[in-house]
């Protein structure tokens, strides 16, 4: 008698195996791999040709011919920024985001401004009814009649709408509730989103239609269950920030057409998620800056922003916490670890905490300096100057590195009125900024207070 063949597959990663295993050998999550039964093994078997590319001969090429990406705007500059100059036809672009971040009220905002523009567009949600969403259109004043609404989870009903009119941008929210009656499994699970985003891509690319998939994010920042969503899609945008400021940025993780270094930056407010204006003041208080809070300018894509970054030092009773939003808590280890060395202070007997304020993640190495000075400002209960900034990466050995734009990050604290910056090196370009060069961690002890 034929052996039964098994076949497990996590629900996080899509990864498959023929043996059980406690763990999922490639996404590392525990408990995660489900068996599938006979119908699911049938049904991928059969469908599996689908995902071969197209059979053809291969060509020199030197004899190809370029595509030529002819974007189009989506009406909002900041959105149009992360997707590198505007919507690209026949693309497939998931954007991610926790509950309540924004993700619906964007895309109908956008939705609103392409049918505005004389083009068809189809908003599928499988959330809400057609009146909640013609409740939230009005907030937006995004009504046209060329926004059609299809309150629908069917795949098979979704691909006929798509078929029935000559749409020009199309909204999938969320691809967790869509539902393809030939795939046997639960929706949202990794063998639906598969399916669904496959035939997505199919009708995206034959049509030459843009779509835009909205999709949840759980708890540890992954899209809910389907991370194979994020290798199939052309563009991978995810919302950050903290719900309860108004700022919202849009993050690009991958873009088949374009960069993935510029951010979008939005402000919510009752008319919606609209382009954020300023980004001057919007991270920090200058009058309320207390001691263990220091300033810094990153940079988010081509844009010099001033930010925050907050310290707590408290004496520890037991084992030491450390603890950091927005910083990498490894990268905050070895500070603390370099701060003991280098200046003996007795931070293992501490706890410190990490906050940077409004929602905004640090990515790059050169708020290392600013952390340090927030560090040693609660440390000793002492202010710094409001008049300050702190800029530079800081090295295991604890010297002090040059940061990348330098020059741009001062323009940007002469134009918003500061006068002082801690900094890795001399600036090459006059600046009216006095900057005091400290390449060593130990001198900027002496820079600290002024
Ligand atoms: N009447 C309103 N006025 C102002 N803001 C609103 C209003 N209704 C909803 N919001 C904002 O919109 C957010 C919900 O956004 P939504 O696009 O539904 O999120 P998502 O689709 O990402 O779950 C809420 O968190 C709230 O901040
Ligand atoms: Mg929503």
């Amino acid at each position: 008698m034929a052996k039964k063949k098994t076949l497990f597959e996590c629900q996080a990663c899509g990864f498959q195996t023929p043996r059980w295993m406690g763990k999922c050998p490639s996404c590392n999550e525990w408990e995660s791999l489900v068996e599938l039964s006979t119908e699911q093994i049938k049904f991928l078997k059969d469908s599996s040709g689908i995902t071969a590319a197209p059979t053809g001969k291969a060509k020199p090429i030197t004899d190809i011919d370029e595509d030529h990406l002819v974007r189009f705007s989506s009406g909002s500059r900041e959105l149009d920024l992360v997707l590198g100059g505007g919507i690209v036809p026949g693309s497939l672009t998931l954007i991610g985001g926790s509950p309540g971040i924004g993700k619906s009220t964007l895309l109908l905002k956008i939705a609103g401004n392409l049918a505005a523009a004389n083009q068809k567009v189809l908003y599928v949600s499988g959330e809400e009814s057609a009146g909640q969403i013609k409740l939230r259109a009005n907030r937006l004043e995004a009504n046209h009649k060329n926004l059609y609404l299809l309150p629908e989870i069917q795949l098979s009903t979704v691909l006929t709408e798509i078929h029935s009119k000559a749409y020009g941008f199309i909204v999938i929210d969320s691809i967790q509730t869509l539902y393809s009656e030939e795939t046997p499994s639960a929706p949202g699970s990794v063998t639906q989103v598969r399916t669904i985003t496959f035939e997505l891509m199919r009708i995206a690319k034959s049509l030459q239609i843009p779509i835009f998939i909205i999709g949840h994010i759980t708890k540890d920042g992954s899209i809910a269950g389907p991370r194979v969503l994020e290798h199939m899609v052309d563009i991978v945008l995810y919302f950050e920030g903290d719900s309860n400021s108004e700022l919202r940025l849009l993050r690009g993780f991958k873009n088949r057409f374009g960069s993935t270094n510029e951010v979008g930056i939005f402000e919510m407010n009752k008319s919606g998620l609209n382009d954020a204006k300023s980004m001057a003041g919007r991270f920090f208080d200058k009058e309320k800056l207390q001691s263990g809070s220091a300033l810094t300018v990153i940079m988010e894509g081509s844009r010099p922003i001033i930010i925050e970054v907050q310290a707590l030092v408290a004496e520890s009773y037991g084992h030491a916490k450390r603890s950091s939003t927005g910083f990498d808590n490894n990268r905050l280890n070895m500070l603390l670890a370099l701060l003991e060395k280098k200046l003996d202070l007795p931070l293992g007997t501490h706890d410190v905490f990490i906050n940077i304020s409004g929602g905004i993640k640090i990515t790059e190495p050169s708020a290392d300096l600013a952390i340090i000075a927030a560090i040693l400002s609660s440390y000793r209960d002492r202010e710094l100057s409001a008049e300050t900034l702190f800029l530079g990466e800081v090295s295991l050995t604890g010297e002090v590195r040059e940061v990348s734009g330098l020059a741009q990050r001062l323009k940007e604290i002469e134009t918003q009125g500061f006068k002082k910056a801690i900094v890795p090196a001399k600036p090459l370009e006059q600046s009216s900024i006095k900057c005091f060069v400290a390449d060593e961690v130990s001198k900027v002890v002496e820079w600290i207070f002024i």
